[in-house]
């Protein structure tokens, strides 16, 4: 892999590239092969730890993705897998053992609450809930054998911002691998190796990708980690398909133009929200008045593309809105090009328990926004028609 040292509008397009003059393709080639042949049996030997043994080891597309997307995190290295849950659970079983203890924050995407909470205790690991941003109970969660500590920042879907140095001074002291979901960041506004993350995570099917059409998920971090997921994710198999990878090199040269389009109609938005009558409160990390607002602006470059807020009325009402927009189209999932509005009650939150989601402040009332490339303008608009038919709607109901 090529390491330069540009900013990372540069890296999304050149990043893990060679910049020497040369006659070759511009645009990276699919290797659309699950086994690659050899000469003989000593070149098999030697084959068999590089990318041209069998794609579910590696392929020399992934292998240029991954370098892309070190480059993007300043980490040492990088792995894709079929999904973003496919990454975070095979990080994890990668560096667990039974009788191990994991901390975990309460405000986690709801797919990894489940496997933390219900799966991993039937291989005998065990995980203690904290609140995300009281580190003192982080600190007092620890025990013996605990050895990993997970987070996520900003948060799904309450947008809450995690201080890293914090989490990151209280493993250090006890060498427990510190782990964090970065898919609402994104490398363009937050670095966490840079604050001594040792993994990072993401669901890149969400910004990396950015079109809405595949599924994909990455860790990024320290060359040891790495090496032990590789291995692990070989024997569970949870490798991208070469094609899907293409696709997702070609969705990360816009990542850095898109992030800055996202950031700044995220924030209108936000403030957009914030100031309507029909509006009971809005998450974003840069909106005036989010309890962690000087510490996202001192970590993050941008508050991201997505923000959640609460409809003043029912869960019904919430639903109603929801579906009064036109341009936000209803569909779980976020970062791409196209604004989108879900619901976490019933979907990224609805597999755990409204116990659990009471604690994160997941109410039925709140509505998901990912905010895409469109005209901020357009979009504000959709909201205001939307909101107003929700009035209208509840005035009728009390008439
Ligand atoms: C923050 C976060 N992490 C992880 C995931 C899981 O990613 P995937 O759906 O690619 O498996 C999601 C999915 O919505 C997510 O929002």
């Amino acid at each position: 892999m090529k390491r330069h040292n540009f900013r990372p509008e540069t890296e999304s397009v050149h990043g893990g590239t060679n910049l020497d003059k040369r006659n070759a393709p511009m645009a990276q080639p699919i290797y659309q092969t699950s086994t690659f042949q050899v000469t003989d049996s000593e070149q098999q030997l030697r084959a068999t730890h590089t990318d041209m043994f069998y794609t579910r080891y590696g392929n020399p597309t992934h292998t240029a993705v991954e370098a892309r997307i070190a480059e993007l995190e300043g980490a040492d290295a990088a792995l894709l897998f079929a999904s973003g849950m496919n990454a975070i659970t095979t990080s994890i079983l990668a560096l667990v053992k039974a009788g191990d203890h994991i901390v975990a924050q309460r405000d986690i995407y709801g797919g990894v609450t489940k496997f933390l909470s219900a799966w991993l205790p039937k291989l005998g690991v065990e995980t203690t809930f904290v609140d995300t941003t009281d580190y003192d109970q982080h600190a007092r969660a620890i025990r013996p054998h605990t050895r990993l500590l997970y987070l996520e920042s900003p948060t799904n879907p309450t947008l809450r911002v995690v201080d890293l140095r914090k989490p990151v001074a209280i493993a250090k002291e006890r060498q427990i691998i510190t782990l964090i979901d970065s898919t609402f960041a994104t490398p363009i506004n937050q670095r966490p190796a840079e604050f001594g993350i040792d993994l990072v995570l993401h669901s890149g099917t969400k910004y990396f990708g950015g079109h809405t059409d595949l599924i994909c998920g990455v860790a990024a971090g320290r060359r040891d980690l790495i090496d032990e997921i590789h291995h692990t994710r070989t024997t569970l198999g949870g490798t991208m398909d070469p094609h899907a990878a293409f696709l997702l090199l070609r969705g990360i040269k816009t990542l850095a133009v898109r992030l800055e389009r996202q950031n700044e109609s995220a924030l209108r938005i936000a403030e957009f929200l914030s100031q309507h009558g029909r509006v009971r409160s809005v998450n974003y990390p840069f909106l005036k008045g989010h309890p962690q607002r000087a510490l996202a602006m001192e970590q993050m470059k941008g508050g991201g593309g997505v923000l959640s807020f609460e409809v003043d009325g029912t869960g019904e009402d919430a639903k109603r809105l929801s579906e009064a927009l036109h341009l936000f189209t209803l569909a779980p999932s976020l970062g791409g090009v196209e604004s989108l509005v879900s619901i976490p009650v019933l979907t990224s939150h609805a597999m755990i328990s409204a116990e659990h989601r009471q604690k994160m402040g997941v109410t039925e009332q709140l509505v998901r926004l990912s905010v895409g490339i469109e005209n901020v303008e357009d979009l504000i608009a959709d909201l205001e028609q939307a909101l107003a038919a929700v009035a209208t709607q509840q005035q009728v109901a009390v008439g």
